[in-house]
């Protein structure tokens, strides 16, 4: 250890990457979140390298399979992750995540850590276990301490097949192959190859409101509810009554198209809406962004697709609070 290196901080928080299976052939019967943070890059030859002269450090804030992330799970990540790039010691923070809510946590981070303003985050995933014959988790954390690392590289980032991808962008969109994410029509951020970042455009700049959002939740002592429907043929409105009267505080819904719904969940959304849920329309498309209408009853997400809006209306009602 150089003593007064700059450090790379890695936040354990799950995932396949530290899953195990009973054998090295079982890529999808296995269990997600079963190696401690420590142990998984011990088991990366080349870690301490890709640091370059960063110290790598390490620490488990959770330990779960990502499809049950939840906001108190988020809230304790966001902390740990702004205490951190506070530190003038550390040059930046490495997340490993199971890849199904990756996209969300990712914006979460963005949309409240000011501190990625001048550092990195970065989040690190797998889509296959530490156990498998070839597993793409080693490869993807040198990746991701590589672009940790880069001098200039700030933002929350996703990094995974070698590929680059800002917080806005990123998306899951293959359940198995190990090239899983995408940024839809904005293409990757860049890619890093051989160990070395190539850019396409620049690193994401910081959310403006980051500040007042994180201390919104640093003090929350209950979340908003903030539930996702979707439109489609037969939709009947029932989900959206059945929230609304169970005191749901937000709906976001995936609307067909340019943003339009089956009659019968529109007149139970404006109902919901009118008894006091807050209301956005997101679009069940998964690319382009809902173009609002002069005379939208309900207002629509701002270009964000379902799990994201639901984000931004999570912090949004969190604020007002
Ligand atoms: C998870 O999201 O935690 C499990 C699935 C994965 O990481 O690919």
């Amino acid at each position: 250890m150089q003593v007064g290196a700059e450090k790379i901080v890695v936040l354990g928080t799950g995932g396949t990457i530290a899953g195990t299976a009973a054998s090295a052939e079982d890529t999808i019967g296995y269990t997600a979140a079963q190696v401690g943070i420590g142990a998984l890059l011990d088991a990366v030859p080349g870690l301490a390298q890709a640091a370059g002269a960063a110290q790598l450090v390490s620490e488990q804030v959770a330990q779960i399979d990502s499809k049950d992330m939840d906001e108190d799970v988020w809230k304790a990540l966001a902390l740990r992750c702004a205490a951190h790039l506070a530190d003038p010691g550390v040059r930046a923070v490495v997340v490993t995540h199971g890849t199904d809510t990756l996209e969300e946590t990712a914006w979460f981070l963005h949309r409240v850590l000011a501190g990625a303003r001048h550092k990195p985050v970065v989040l690190v995933s797998a889509m296959r276990p530490a156990t498998a014959t070839a597993p793409d988790g080693p490869q993807n954390l040198l990746d991701g301490v590589a672009v940790a690392a880069t001098p200039g590289a700030h933002g929350v980032v996703a990094v995974a097949a070698g590929e680059i991808h800002g917080a806005r962008g990123v998306r899951k969109v293959h359940p198995q192959r190990l090239h899983a994410f995408d940024s839809g029509e904005a293409g990757p951020l860049g890619w890093v190859e051989q160990g070395a970042v190539r850019l396409a455009g620049g690193w994401p700049a910081a959310a403006e409101s980051a500040d007042s959002a994180l201390q919104a939740v640093a003090q929350a002592a209950a979340w908003p509810r903030v539930e996702i429907v979707l439109s489609h043929a037969g939709a009947t409105g029932r989900a959206v009554e059945l929230l609304a009267a169970d005191g749901v505080d937000g709906i976001v819904v995936a609307a067909t198209g340019n943003g339009t719904l089956h009659h019968r969940l529109q007149s139970a959304l404006e109902r919901a809406q009118a008894g006091g849920t807050a209301v956005r329309v997101s679009t069940r498309c998964p690319l382009g962004r809902v173009l609002p209408r002069p005379d939208d009853t309900l207002p629509d997400a701002r270009g964000m697709g379902p799990v994201k809006a639901r984000v931004d209306l999570l912090l949004e009602l969190l604020a007002r609070a």
